[in-house]
């Protein structure tokens, strides 16, 4: 028997462009909230599940997964962590997160799980959340019923909003519904790439090493007690698979190398891919009746963990917001929503900016930058004023 189709709402309260944490997250909590939103996401549920990305959840995204009722897993498997270490020089210094912070901890858990998560609970109570469904085009931003454009099922459809909500990434469409000139987009490119890894076997350390070498760059991290999460700074332009695993280990090993007893337990690399780095901050993050949240509107280099915290911190905010015009009909919090949240993307583009320009070695570094970046890391070690500044910005804060 053929199922029949589910009916396409045509108009909704808030349309919701994207179905990654950002997209996903804001739809839970306005459902959570009685607001009706759509969301459009381009990919199929497979893909949108399996694309590998961040793994560090601030605590304020924790909270938020938690009063959505999308934590039970991440309470169940997810990793809570109290400290990084650095590592520069053949040395190793922790820097621990309670006694820097007043308390202030991580959690280690993928994005790919955050995702899984959200969509089984939105689909789980009949969320209208629509995959294969690409938006061409977000017109009317500034009138009282913007439109959303997409196709699904092989046919044009349009998506009547009060509010529509760009989650639709760097590479998203929603940006386009503000009149040229009306965006300011500030930006800085890195000289260099990550090449990250999928490898089965046990993590090496049990917190995240954050490593400086004269060869470059290196990070570990984890997905589970059995599964490494690894990446190293490549070249800009890096083919993924011109990196053989016993180059991989090699060099990881390399770069990692300290005094005393430590060494780096190597296993099947299962999954290889090469991500550029880049900052990027759109302003403002509103036109009219349409939203920016997450990476539609600003983009930081992974370094310092902040991508899909500063997705949530967005749409956490503008839940707020809807919560706020649904219940009373004022709009200051939806007209605050971008000085909000930008005052925390600037920190965050910032911390993100001094992570990776202290501990990755550009092409052509000056030997005097070298010693800086020494110096600055050597000031963590020493400092517990420079310790609880690297601390504060990493376990990130209250949102709002
Ligand atoms: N129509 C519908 N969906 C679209 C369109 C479009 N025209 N363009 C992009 N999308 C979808 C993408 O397929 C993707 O699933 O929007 C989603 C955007 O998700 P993300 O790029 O993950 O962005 P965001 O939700 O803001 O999460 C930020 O994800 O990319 C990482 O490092 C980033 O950890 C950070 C987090
Ligand atoms: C990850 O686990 O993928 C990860 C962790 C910390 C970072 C970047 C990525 O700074």
């Amino acid at each position: 028997m053929t199922v029949p189709p589910v009916p396409l709402p045509a108009r909704t309260t808030v349309g919701v462009v994207g179905a990654g944490p950002a997209g996903l997250l804001l739809a839970r909590l306005l459902h959570r909230a009685g607001i009706d939103c759509v969301v459009l996401e381009s990919r199929t549920r497979d893909y949108v599940e399996q694309r590998q990305r961040a793994g560090i959840l601030e605590q304020a995204t924790v909270d938020a997964l938690r009063s959505s009722g999308a934590a039970e897993r991440l309470d169940r498997e997810g990793l809570a962590h109290d400290g990084v270490e650095l590592r520069w020089g053949r040395r190793r210094h922790r820097v621990d997160f309670p006694s820097l912070t007043g308390g202030r901890r991580v959690w280690v858990y993928a994005q790919t799980e955050v995702v899984k998560d959200l969509i089984g609970l939105q689909l789980g109570d009949g969320a209208p959340l629509l995959f294969d469904a690409p938006v061409s085009a977000v017109v009317g931003a500034d009138t009282a019923r913007p439109l959303v454009r997409y196709t699904h099922g092989g046919a044009e459809h349009t998506l009547a909003c009060d509010y529509v909500v760009g989650c639709d990434g760097f590479h998203g469409v929603t940006r386009n519904a503000a009149p040229e000139g009306a965006l300011t987009t500030f930006e800085r490119a890195y000289p260099y790439s990550w090449l990250g890894v999928l490898a089965d076997v046990a993590p090496s350390n049990d917190e995240l090493v954050y490593a400086h070498s004269p060869r470059g760059f290196a990070l570990l991290s984890m997905r589970s007690p059995t599964v490494s999460r690894l990446y190293l700074q490549v070249p800009n332009g890096t083919d993924p698979g011109a990196w053989t695993d016993e180059r991989i280990w090699d060099e990881l090993d390399a770069r990692f190398a300290v005094d005393g007893d430590w060494s780096l337990a190597r296993g099947p690399i299962t999954q290889k891919s090469v991500l550029p780095m880049r900052s990027v901050v759109t302003e403002p993050m509103r036109w009219g009746r349409v939203l920016l949240a997450g990476d539609a509107a600003h983009i930081v280099p992974p370094t310092g963990a902040k991508g899909l915290n500063l997705a949530a911190a967005d749409v956490i905010v503008l839940a707020r917001a809807f919560e706020q015009w649904a219940r009373t009909g004022s709009t200051a919090g939806l007209d605050a929503y971008s000085d909000t949240c930008l005052r925390r993307v600037w920190r965050a583009e910032h911390f993100s900016w001094f992570m990776t320009t202290t501990l990755h070695t550009a092409p052509g570094q000056s030997d005097f930058d070298t010693r800086l970046q020494l110096s600055q890391l050597d000031r963590v070690a020493a400092s517990a004023h420079a310790a609880a500044e690297l601390a504060e910005n990493y376990v990130g804060g209250p949102v709002g």
